[in-house]
């Protein structure tokens, strides 16, 4: 199964918007073996949850690591849940970087979604490559804290989301090549941690600067489990297009 994830960031301002995008999404024939999950604002959850239907899962851009009490602004488990969120984003660089999240709170998150029930979808990657031949170290180190001291079963219902920095929102994209050779240090890493069956169960997708032109090399790309798809996701002709070519 690939798995084509639409990261909504913070690109949509009205629940009309919302509504409009996932409509046109609703009416693109999935084919078989791949499965969407559309990420909206936390706030157009319930209107995208309502207009969905049944072909589309919903997942949430982040969550809180503590389950309730006196934390204003939180988004918590629980109320993701009760909207019918089935996935969860963690530790997108955008979080990491403009909220100040560490590794430390990546791994609580982590926990926090596993203990949910929830789908985890974990984001890593560098801020730049210069190196152009190797996958940095640093993007071993961030998957090592996210996992570190999971159950082995618990790696079954996650997946690692390898998002180059200098890729994401830049129209310059990694190549497949590249991308799949950090699927498998990252398919490496994990292995290390808790054998390579158990790691062979870990999903590995790619994110950044995924559009209509380049899609297909990175989903059909044997290695890649996917891709996530921020800015392009947002423009109802740009993802149906996408979608469509599947
Ligand atoms: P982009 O974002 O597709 O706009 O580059 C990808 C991401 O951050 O998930």
């Amino acid at each position: 199964m690939k798995l084509i994830v639409a990261n909504w960031k913070a690109y949509i301002a009205t629940a009309k918007e919302a509504e409009r995008l996932v409509k046109k999404i609703t009416q693109i024939k999935i084919k078989k073996g791949i499965a969407v999950v559309v990420c909206p604002p936390f706030v157009f959850l319930d209107a995208v949850k309502k207009k969905m239907g049944r072909a589309i899962r919903l997942g949430a851009q982040d969550v809180f690591w503590k389950e309730s009490g006196p934390y204003t602004g939180a988004i918590t488990a629980d109320m993701l849940r009760g909207l019918g969120v089935q996935t969860v984003i963690i530790g997108h660089s955008e979080r990491r970087q403009h909220f100040f999240e560490s590794d430390a709170i990546v791994r609580k998150k982590v926990d926090m979604a596993l203990a949910g029930g929830f789908d985890v979808i974990v984001c890593v990657g560098e801020q730049e490559r210069e190196d152009k031949k190797a996958i940095p170290e640093s993007v071993g180190e961030q998957v090592r804290a996210a996992l570190a001291g999971i159950s082995k079963g618990a790696l079954a219902r996650i997946t690692i989301a390898y998002e180059p920095i200098w890729a994401i929102g830049t129209g310059v994209s990694d190549t497949p090549n590249d991308a799949l050779s950090a699927a498998i240090y990252i398919k490496k890493v994990a292995g290390e941690m808790f054998g390579s069956a158990q790691a062979a169960m870990l999903k590995v997708l790619y994110g950044g600067s995924v559009d209509a032109r380049n899609i297909r090399d990175f989903v059909f790309q044997e290695g890649i489990d996917g891709v996530l798809v921020g800015r392009a996701s947002t423009d109802k002709e740009e993802f149906s297009k996408m979608l469509a070519s599947l």
